[in-house]
């Protein structure tokens, strides 16, 4: 069911310090910081030759980021996505195999303009997991 690994999100106390360390230090490219109100953050992308990786920093008081970065000050992994052809297959596959899906359960547009959902960290291994439409 799934496909390549779209991106890894981290989430970082400070997004500055975070997008100069990989533009300068591991050399990678990294684009601007941009807005996703609808998720309450701040994202930056960083290309990757096969895959890539988002910084994630809280915008807003209700930003999920918010408590993850209260319990992991340093920062750290927040997601992991996958790419899936058919999202909605996906999640009917998926709660039919017992696996709990995020929020009502209908897909909202990610930070890529593609339908996007996520699966309860407590059934993917500690985890948190978003899948991503192609
Ligand atoms: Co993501």
């Amino acid at each position: 069911m799934i496909g390549r690994l779209n991106h890894v999100a981290i989430a970082v106390p400070d997004l500055e310090a975070a997008s100069s360390q990989y533009r300068e230090t591991l050399g990678a490219v990294v684009g601007q910081p941009k807005d996703e109100p609808d998720h309450g953050v701040t994202v930056v992308f960083i290309e990757l030759p096969n895959t890539k990786i988002e910084l994630l920093y809280p915008l807003g008081d209700n930003s999920p980021i918010k408590a993850f970065l209260e319990k992991n000050p340093a920062g750290g992994i927040h997601h992991i996505c996958y790419e899936v052809e058919d999202i909605l297959a996906a999640r009917d596959q998926l709660r039919a195999s017992g696996a709990r899906v995020l929020g009502s359960g209908e897909p909202k547009i990610g930070a890529h303009g593609k339908p996007v959902l996520f699966l309860h960290p407590k059934d993917f291994n500690g985890c948190l997991v978003e899948l991503e439409q192609i």
